[in-house]
């Protein structure tokens, strides 16, 4: 597996293009199998998810058509894709293709609305934790479904097709927010629902589903009413920027010192992160087309945060928050709330020389004066881009193993961190 090997010490100066959130185009593509017609997906980002994504996809029978680039068109952009599910070939998710991605579970919803039947696989992904589909299938339940668990499958049936209901997430989640949003746009009736997840993605999704033709009202807050109609049509849909990418290098820049501007971001999709960012002390400017993130001279200071749904601090940007504690002045103390195990790094940034103690959802981070540079791992996707920011101030080298996980959700991370300065390369297998 390819590794990344990364000198520390140079300060980030330049300009970041922040890509299409991998959070929205998953399940956007996945909202290609509610309709005949194709969707239009504008700014989808290039990654190892969307690629496998597209397999799934294609394994039930959607067509998947990237556009070329135009000519002057700047190769950062995002891709335009088709796609189009003119005929479900096949409602069965297999577990070799499901096991290997947790989002790829979503498909559930516009199988089971569109077909009246499917069974797909229990799910994998990240090792973050137990993550449970419970409420996917309570939910399903309340829509009518009839829901059996066989051999490692969730094998659902409605053959009269989902009817519209009520339904109260007992927490919130992201993940079944958008499935039962998604089954519920061809439900008879109307349904709503209750504590939903109202993270911008959420909404993303609704606004895609409503160019289909779907109605939908109240998404980004915490009930959602779907009125259920007959078909929706093919629409054209641009992906929202990336929040936690944005995040990501808002940190990096924290990390290093120096002056970059995020170019595309959007700073109301990250507001509670970038509130805690100056609060550490760094220069935090949005505007109309991206956010300048600066430290100059400015000494880190540590600033304590828990995770949170939605508009909270979002737990994707936990370990990256924890890598930049690392260097602060004080102590900061990080608290998981939405992951029971998500602290994998903990053990890694200390390789680095990272000073953290674990208590429970709890980590105390005290700031040391330097990191030296080691060979690290990681098992998550945020949790390895957490060591890609230490070592981008960590004294010599530090090679990050395992960068298929990077892959999954970080477009051309190496190039991006490149332009603005600092020594990075990846080392091919
Ligand atoms: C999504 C994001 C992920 C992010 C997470 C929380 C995508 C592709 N992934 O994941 O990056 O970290 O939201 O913001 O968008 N839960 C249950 N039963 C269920 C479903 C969830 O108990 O049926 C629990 C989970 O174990 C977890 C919590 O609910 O503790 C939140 O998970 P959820 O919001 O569903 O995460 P995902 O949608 O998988």
């Amino acid at each position: 597996m390819d590794a990344i090997r990364i000198v520390g010490g140079a300060k980030l100066n330049g300009e970041i293009p922040i890509s299409g959130a991998k959070n929205a185009a998953l399940p956007l593509m996945i909202a290609s199998l509610l309709s005949e017609e194709p969707l239009i997906l504008d700014n989808l980002p290039r990654l190892r998810d969307v690629q496998q994504l597209q397999q799934i996809l294609s394994n039930h029978g959607v067509s998947y058509m990237i556009e070329g680039k135009r000519p002057g068109q700047d190769t950062m952009a995002g891709q335009t894709v088709h796609l189009q599910a003119e005929e479900i070939i096949d409602t069965c998710a297999p577990y070799d293709l499901v096991s290997k991605m947790r989002a790829s579970f979503w498909v559930i919803g516009p199988l089971l609305a569109r077909m009246g039947h499917c069974s797909v696989s229990l799910p994998g992904g990240c090792a973050i934790g137990t993550r449970p589909v419970d409420f996917f299938i309570d939910g399903l339940a309340a829509l009518g479904a009839k829901i059996e668990i066989e051999n490692g499958y969730v094998v659902a049936d409605a053959p009269g097709g989902l009817v519209g209901g009520e339904f109260t997430f007992p927490r919130i989640s992201v993940g079944a927010t958008h499935t039962l949003m998604m089954a519920a746009t061809l439900a008879k009736g109307t349904t709503l629902l209750k504590q939903a997840a109202k993270e911008p993605e959420v909404v993303d999704l609704a606004e895609c589903l409503i160019a289909m033709g779907a109605r939908i009202s109240g998404a980004g807050t915490d009930t959602i009413t779907i009125e259920g109609v007959e078909k929706l049509h093919g629409a054209r849909h641009s992906v929202l920027p990336d929040r936690i990418e944005t995040g990501t290098y808002a940190m990096a820049v924290a990390m290093t010192g120096g002056d970059v501007f995020l170019r595309g971001a959007r700073a109301e999709l990250l507001q509670s992160a970038l509130d805690i960012l100056s609060q550490t002390g760094t220069t935090v400017e949005s505007s109309a087309d991206g956010i300048r993130i600066a430290r100059n001279g400015a000494p880190l200071k540590a600033v304590s945060v828990a995770t949170d749904p939605y508009p909270g601090f979002p737990t994707d940007l936990q370990a990256q928050f924890m890598a930049l504690m690392t260097m602060a002045e004080g102590t900061a103390t990080i608290t998981e709330t939405i992951f029971e195990n998500r602290f994998m790094h903990v053990q890694e940034l200390a390789r680095l020389g990272a000073k953290i103690s674990l208590d429970g959802q709890k980590a105390h981070v005290t700031g040391v004066s330097k990191l030296k540079g080691a060979q690290v791992m990681a098992t998550d996707l945020r949790a390895s881009v957490s060591l890609v920011i230490a070592g981008l101030v960590a004294e010599g080298e530090t090679k990050v193993n395992r960068v298929y996980h990077l892959d999954r959700g970080f477009e051309r991370l190496e190039d991006k961190l490149a332009a603005c300065g600092a020594t990075i390369e990846r080392i091919s297998a």
